[in-house]
C-alpha cells in the first residue's frame, strides 16, 4: 500500500478493472482488452486472447507493485493502461481517486461469490497438498469479512457509493447482469471509456465478436486456459479460474441455514443504499 501511495503515478487515461475475488475479474479483463484493442487484431485469427490468460493481458496492479518492490515495469507499460486491482476503492491514494483515471467495478450475488470463492481455495489447498476446507469453516470466515481484501460487503458498497457520487469515474456492474444482456454491457463499458462502437462495427458484429470471443465457453476450452504450467507452480494456474461461469450455482452448495444467514447480512448491509441482489 506504501508503495502505491508514494510511488504510483496515475495518469489520467488509467482503466482499473476491480473486482472482489471470484466475480468475474477473468471475463472483466478479457472483455475490456478486447474492447479497447478491438482494431489492433482478428477476432478470428491472431487474437492475444485465443493464446494468452486474460491475466497475462491485464496486469494485476498490486500484485505487479508488490512483487519487484517497484512500481517500474508499470510505469513502463504505454498509455491508455488497463490494469486490475482487488484492492477496496478506499485503499486507493487521492491521487488516484481525484485523477481522471477510470474504474469499472464488477460485483456477484454474495452467495455465488462465496461459493466460487470455497471451490477455488480448496483447488489451490489440494495442489498445496493441504487438506480441504469444510464449506462449514469457510462459510464463518466469509460471513465474519475475514478476507485479504477486507469484507465482501464493505467491498461492494465501496464502489456502489463511489458510482453513485461519480458517476462518470466508476462504473458499477453486477455479473448477473453481464451474464444475462452481455452485448448491452459490452456497449455500456465502451461508451464509459469513450469509445463507443460506431455504425459500421455494429454493422459489422464487432460487439458480437467480442461477446463470443470472451465467453466462458471459448475461454475455458482454450488450450492455454487448459493446461498447467509447471514452470509457475506456486502460481494460480489458467485452468483455475475457470469453474462453471454460471448465475445461481449456490443452491447446489448451500443448506437453507447458510442462505438465510447470507441473505440476512446482505439485506442488513445494504439497508437504505439503494443496493440488492436477486
Ligand atoms: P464460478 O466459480 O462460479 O464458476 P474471477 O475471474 O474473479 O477469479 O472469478 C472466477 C469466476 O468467474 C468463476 O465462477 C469462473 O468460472 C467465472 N468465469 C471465468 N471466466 C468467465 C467468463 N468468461 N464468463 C463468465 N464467467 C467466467
Amino acid at each position: 500500500m506504501m508503495l502505491i501511495h508514494d510511488h504510483f503515478k496515475p495518469r489520467p487515461t488509467d482503466i482499473i478493472l476491480s473486482t472482489s475475488p471470484k466475480c468475474g475479474t477473468t471475463w472483466l479483463r478479457a472483455l475490456n482488452f478486447a474492447i479497447l484493442n478491438r482494431n489492433s487484431y482478428d477476432f478470428d485469427n491472431n487474437h492475444p486472447l485465443f493464446s494468452s490468460n486474460p491475466r497475462d493481458l491485464v496486469l494485476f496492479f498490486e500484485g505487479y507493485i508488490q512483487e519487484g518492490g517497484s512500481t517500474s515495469f508499470i510505469e513502463s507499460l504505454p498509455s491508455p493502461r488497463l490494469l486490475s486491482s482487488h484492492l477496496p476503492f478506499s485503499l486507493f491514494p487521492n491521487s488516484i481517486t481525484s485523477s481522471s483515471c477510470r474504474f469499472v467495478y464488477v460485483c456477484r450475488n454474495p452467495k455465488d461469490a462465496f461459493v466460487s470463492m470455497w471451490h477455488f481455495m480448496n483447488k489451490l489447498r489440494g495442489r498445496m497438498e493441504l487438506p480441504p476446507l469444510a464449506i462449514e469453516h469457510a462459510f464463518d470466515l466469509f460471513c465474519n469479512g475475514v478476507s485479504l481484501n477486507g469484507p465482501f460487503w464493505d467491498h461492494v458498497l465501496g464502489y456502489w457509493k463511489a458510482s453513485l457520487e461519480s458517476p462518470n469515474k466508476v462504473l458499477f456492474l453486477k455479473y448477473e447482469d453481464v451474464k444475462r444482456e452481455t452485448s448491452a454491457y459490452v456497449r455500456k463499458m465502451a461508451e464509459f471509456l469513450d469509445l463507443p462502437f460506431s455504425a459500421d462495427e455494429e454493422n459489422q458484429g464487432i460487439v458480437e465478436k467480442i461477446v463470443n470471443l470472451c465467453s466462458f465457453e471459448n475461454l475455458s476450452n482454450l488450450d492455454v486456459n487448459k493446461v498447467v504450467n509447471k514452470a509457475i507452480f506456486h502460481k494460480i494456474q489458467n485452468p483455475e479460474f475457470f469453474r462453471k461461469g454460471q448465475v445461481g450455482d449456490w443452491v447446489n452448495h448451500l443448506t437453507l441455514e447458510m442462505t438465510e444467514i447470507l441473505d440476512q447480512i446482505t439485506q442488513e448491509k445494504f439497508q437504505g443504499t439503494g443496493l440488492s441482489f436477486d
